[in-house]
């Protein structure tokens, strides 16, 4: 029996190689959930050329052509909708998605940040992390709630800072990392395997 792969949505805004660690996993038939559109706010961003070479359908749906961020939230999730998919991933996506979009994915956006949160929220967490001295850095993949990188935590890793590292060498080894545990982490969502209990994701064994 073939399972039916779950559709996703990915918004991004930049050079996109987090999209591209999804749509590579993706290229596996196997995997349980197929990228079906790539939608971003800015016409430049390469992340829209990664989809294209893919054959991934693609919108650009630009803030200032909306007179408020509620306007421009119901047109990228209209977007969105249109191609019918069931969870979003926020993969380097440089806007907050307000209460109007995710009341209409509820519980299906997963974005992904450059730190163990809940240290070093907000922009620019590897170069805090980095500022701050700490020994071990990482990233996280979570579901997206109300506030700014506050939602349940669905996969970390952590990686050294090793002496001699500037800021630049230690983006470029979280990334690796962002790269491994996306895709993880969207396969379990798509298999239907996160429990919300309270603030924490329990992996579920069997899924849906
Ligand atoms: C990544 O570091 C991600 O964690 C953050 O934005 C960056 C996007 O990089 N949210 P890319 O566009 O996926 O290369």
């Amino acid at each position: 029996m073939t399972i039916e792969r779950v559709r996703v949505g990915v918004l991004a805004s930049g050079s996109g190689t987090n999209l591209q660690a999804l749509l590579d996993a993706a290229a596996d038939q196997d995997f349980p959930a197929r990228i079906v559109v790539v939608g971003t706010d800015r016409p430049g961003a390469l992340a829209l050329q990664r989809a294209s070479s893919a054959g991934v359908a693609t919108f650009c749906v630009r803030r200032k052509g909306h007179p408020s961020r509620e306007d421009f939230d119901a047109a990228v999730a209209d977007q969105l909708a249109a191609h019918e998919v069931r969870w979003v991933c926020l993969a380097g996506y440089m806007r907050i998605v307000g209460p109007t979009f995710l009341q209409r994915f509820e519980g299906r956006v997963l974005n992904i940040h450059p730190s163990l949160l809940p240290a070093f929220p907000g922009l620019d967490a590897q170069r805090q992390a980095f500022d701050h001295g700490v020994k071990v850095a990482g990233c996280t993949v979570h579901l997206v709630d109300a506030g700014t990188d506050t939602g349940p935590i669905v996969a970390q890793e952590a990686v050294p800072v090793l002496d001699g590292d500037d800021a630049e060498a230690l983006r470029l080894r979280i990334l690796a990392a962002e790269h491994r545990i996306y895709p993880r982490a969207l396969a379990w969502a798509a298999q239907g395997r996160l429990k919300v209990e309270g603030r924490k994701v329990r992996l579920d064994e069997e899924g849906r």
